[in-house]
This record gives structure tokens, C-alpha cells and sequence, in this order.
């Protein structure tokens, strides 16, 4: 490697971007392999103080660059793009994890038939503990998708998929999933403190029982219907709440939220 080649150029190092380069650097890998390309000082020094190359604006260095990862907001993505277009080349590997725009809406931004991957991370990959589904197009290579894959390992749990219609999916289930766990949280806590318990007891009690429920389904390949039967005992409290549960019609309003979610992301990406 030269002095000006970069394996990664991250445009955007924000909540996303930050996220995956502070991953990167953590995990041991040595700083000058990046280029950050951030409109905001601050940002840019806090990874300068790291020895990663910082720039407010795209120049020549980045033709250097193995792989160009965005991480803009959805709506700055195609004038982000216009404006870096002249340093970006055909060997780049483009790796987007910008919400609702497709890889085919991506290479013409670009404006030529581009090496695409597309990530859809969530919001516990800040504390990298996401999960990210990943679609690649026919351009990208195996060692292409190896290269994002391990970029994206450092902060999520990664599945591939080979129809990028299943992005919707990734988005109604992984992406929003976070917000369904914590809705359940709000009830639980809800009911605690109508039941008596004060608010920090509850929260306590309540975070701590989602992490340990987490930790279970990550350590074990039980399903989640059995785990569920362990901890349900015939006639006991735990039967007396799913029992409610399914007759007040819980699992479908759950089914109906997750389909409208799937829909709405449909029409965002239209
Ligand atoms: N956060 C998540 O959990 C999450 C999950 C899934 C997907 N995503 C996707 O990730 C993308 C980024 O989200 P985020 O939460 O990281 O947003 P964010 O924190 O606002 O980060 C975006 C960064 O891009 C910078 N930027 C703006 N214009 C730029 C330009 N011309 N060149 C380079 N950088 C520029 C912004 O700088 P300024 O602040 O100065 O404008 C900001 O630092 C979004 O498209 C979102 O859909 C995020």
C-alpha cells in the first residue's frame, strides 16, 4: 500500500459511519487505511486524533480507495453522490447503508454500471450489537463482498441476501425490531409501577430481563416457541399471561404492525 491508498473512504461519519470506523480502529485495524469524509470539524477531529486521513470535501485521494462507504441521510444521498462523482472509478466497491435507495438507484447516481452493496443495519449497531442484512449486485465480487462483510462484522451480525427485495424485510424486522422489544418494555414497566413498584425497580428489572432473554436466544439454537414453552409451566403465571395474550389477539396485531412496517418501507424506497 502507498502512502495515499485507502482501503475504506467513509462518507458520513455520523451516527452510522462513526459507528463502523470506531469498530474498525478498536478492533486493531491501523488507522491509515481510512479516509473520512465529513462536512462536520468536529467529527473530523475526533478521528484526525486517531491518525484517520479527514476531509471536509472529496478529493483525488479518494480514487485510491478499495471500498466507498455512504453513510448520509436519505435525503443528502444524490446530491452527496453528484458531488463526489469525478473521484469515484469503476474499481470502487460502493457499499451504501442509506435507508430506502436501491443499488440499481445507487449506480445511477453514480452515473456507471458500479460494484453496489447495500447494508441495512439497526440502531443497536451504535453499541455493536446490531444485526445487518446485506444485498449485493452482479458486479461485486467475492472478494468484494468479503470486504464489506468484514467492515460491517465489527458492529453487526451480517445475513446476505440475494433478492435485495428482502431489504423490506430486513427493515420491517431487524431494522425496526429494536422499537417492538421496547414497546413491550414500556407495558412491562407500566403495569410494574401500576402494580406497585417503583419506576427505577421496574426499568432495572425490566432491562435486565430483556438482556437475559437476549443472551438465551443468541447462546442457544432452541427455538424461540421452546424456549418459550421452559419457562411456562401448565397452569402456572407465566400460561396465565400467554394465555391472555393469544386470546386477546396479540400474536396478529404483532403480525399486522411488522406487514405495515414492510409496507411503509416499500413506499419510502418508491
Ligand atoms: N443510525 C442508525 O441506527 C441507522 C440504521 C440503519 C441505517 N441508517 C442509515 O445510515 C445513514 C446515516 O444515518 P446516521 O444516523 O449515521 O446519520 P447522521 O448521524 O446524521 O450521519 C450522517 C453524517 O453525514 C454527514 N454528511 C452530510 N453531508 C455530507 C457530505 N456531503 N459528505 C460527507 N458527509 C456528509 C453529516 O454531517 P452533518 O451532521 O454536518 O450534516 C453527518 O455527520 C442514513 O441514511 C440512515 O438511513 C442508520
Amino acid at each position: 500500500m502507498t502512502q495515499s491508498d485507502f482501503r475504506i473512504a467513509f462518507v458520513g461519519g455520523g451516527n452510522m459511519g462513526g459507528s463502523i470506523l470506531s469498530g474498525l480502529l478498536d478492533s486493531g485495524a491501523p488507522a491509515d487505511e481510512f479516509m473520512l469524509i465529513e462536512p462536520d470539524e468536529s467529527k473530523r477531529q475526533a478521528f484526525s486524533a486517531h491518525g484517520v486521513a479527514c476531509v471536509g470535501e472529496a478529493d483525488a485521494r479518494l480514487f485510491s480507495a478499495e471500498m466507498v462507504l455512504f453513510a448520509v441521510k436519505p435525503q443528502v444521498m444524490g446530491q452527496v453522490v453528484a458531488g463526489l462523482r469525478e473521484h469515484l472509478c469503476v474499481e470502487h466497491l460502493i457499499v451504501s447503508v442509506v435507508a430506502g435507495v436501491s443499488s440499481s438507484s445507487i449506480a445511477r447516481m453514480v452515473g456507471f454500471e458500479s460494484a453496489v452493496v447495500r447494508a441495512m443495519p439497526n440502531v443497536p449497531a451504535l453499541y455493536r450489537a446490531g444485526a445487518a442484512g446485506l444485498f449485493a449486485n452482479a458486479k461485486v465480487s467475492a472478494a468484494q463482498r468479503r470486504l464489506a462483510e468484514q467492515m460491517l462484522a465489527v458492529v453487526c451480525d451480517t445475513e446476505w441476501f440475494e433478492d435485495e427485495a428482502l431489504i423490506d424485510t430486513v427493515t420491517a424486522i431487524s431494522g425496526s425490531g429494536p422499537a417492538y422489544f421496547f414497546y413491550m418494555m414500556e407495558v412491562m414497566q407500566s403495569e410494574a409501577e401500576a402494580l406497585g413498584m417503583g419506576a427505577d425497580a421496574a426499568r432495572h428489572l425490566v432491562a435486565a430481563t430483556a438482556y437475559g432473554a437476549g443472551l438465551m436466544v443468541k447462546r442457544s439454537d432452541t427455538d424461540f416457541s421452546e424456549l418459550r414453552r421452559m419457562v411456562t409451566s401448565p397452569k402456572g403465571t407465566t400460561e396465565a399471561a400467554i394465555t391472555t395474550f393469544e386470546s386477546e389477539g396479540v400474536r396478529e396485531a404483532l403480525s399486522k404492525g411488522i406487514q405495515s412496517s414492510w409496507q411503509r418501507s416499500q413506499e419510502l424506497g418508491a
